[in-house]
């Protein structure tokens, strides 16, 4: 199955969807990273805090294919926002996947507080000039985050990696993404442990269309235009939720979908301006 792609704002492309491998670690994560290319996924999301930089490497090596036909995007940790922690932090995870490029790394969490986020964004401008990493993008920042590393640096990030699923569908938040240039990626996409199957917009258009509830909150996130990374270590799961370009969810169904967005929607009070992760 060939899945569709973006054009990023630096011309590189990226799939459709990818796979997300947080809490994935050991032998089960290699084995799981393999089963979702195996599956279909090219895009691969790691962070050094998810600890399982080599194990995606590992997967990397095994799953058979060239290294090129694979994007592996990873992030930089909160405590490596210092400009030379932050371009050790990227040596650091390339050295752990066993790779000489990354295909996309991000800023995981922008940790205002302490204010040295656009130090990390100059480390990954600097850094992909030489060529080291692909793309670079961000991750949980806001409107005033984006601007102020695009106003230090001139360069805009190519993603923005949001939590974004059914009760909380950031519908500003897409608005600035896509008024900046920036390709939107979905975080617990499908809603991890509060996934909204039972809703009954989600469940009416799962009958509708013949598919699971889990697809149909992907196609809603691939017709948002956002890139949704849904995990799962189950290899039945993975294909079908790969399986989301067969069918299409009308506006009253992608309207109904959204309308379960609330305030309190995030997952864990994840809000970047006060959420911090080291
Ligand atoms: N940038 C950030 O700050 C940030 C934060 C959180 C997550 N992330 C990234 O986003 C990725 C995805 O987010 P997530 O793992 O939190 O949430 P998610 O992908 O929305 O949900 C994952 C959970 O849903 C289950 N699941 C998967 N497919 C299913 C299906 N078709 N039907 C029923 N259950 C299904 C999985 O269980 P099984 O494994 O048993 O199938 C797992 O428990 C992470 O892996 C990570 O890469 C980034």
């Amino acid at each position: 199955m060939a899945i569709p792609t973006h054009t990023l704002n630096d011309g590189s492309t990226l799939p459709a969807i990818g796979f997300g491998t947080y809490p994935l670690e050991g032998e089960a994560a290699v084995s799981a990273i393999v089963s979702a290319i195996e599956a279909g996924y090219r895009l691969l999301d790691t962070a050094v805090n998810y600890g399982n930089e080599a194990e995606v490497g590992e997967a990397v090596r095994a799953c058979g294919l060239p290294r090129e036909e694979l994007l592996v995007a990873s992030k930089i940790p909160g405590r490596d926002h210092g400009y030379d922690d932050a371009i050790a932090s990227v040596h650091g995870s390339l050295e752990r996947l066993g790779l000489d490029y990354l295909d996309l790394h991000l800023v995981h969490w922008p940790n205002p507080s302490v204010g040295k986020y656009a130090e990390a964004w100059r480390a990954l401008v600097d850094l992909k000039e030489q060529g080291l990493v692909r793309s670079i993008g961000v991750s949980n920042f806001t409107e005033a985050h984006l601007r102020r590393v695009i106003d230090e640096t001139g360069v805009t990030p190519a993603v923005n990696q949001i939590e974004l699923h059914p009760y909380f569908p950031q519908v500003e938040m897409r608005a600035v993404n896509e008024r900046l240039g920036i390709q939107t990626e979905s975080w617990s996409p499908l809603g991890k442990r509060q996934a909204p199957f039972a809703e009954s917009a989600v469940a009416a258009a799962a009958a509708a269309h013949d598919v699971s509830p889990g697809q149909v909150i992907l196609r809603w996130q691939v017709q948002l235009g956002a890139v949704p990374i849904p995990k799962s270590a189950t290899p039945e799961r993975q294909r079908a939720n790969l399986d989301v370009f067969g069918f299409e969810l009308d506006d009253a169904e992608m309207a109904a979908i959204t309308a379960l967005g609330r305030p309190d929607g995030r997952l864990f009070g994840g809000d970047p301006d006060t959420h911090e992760e080291m």
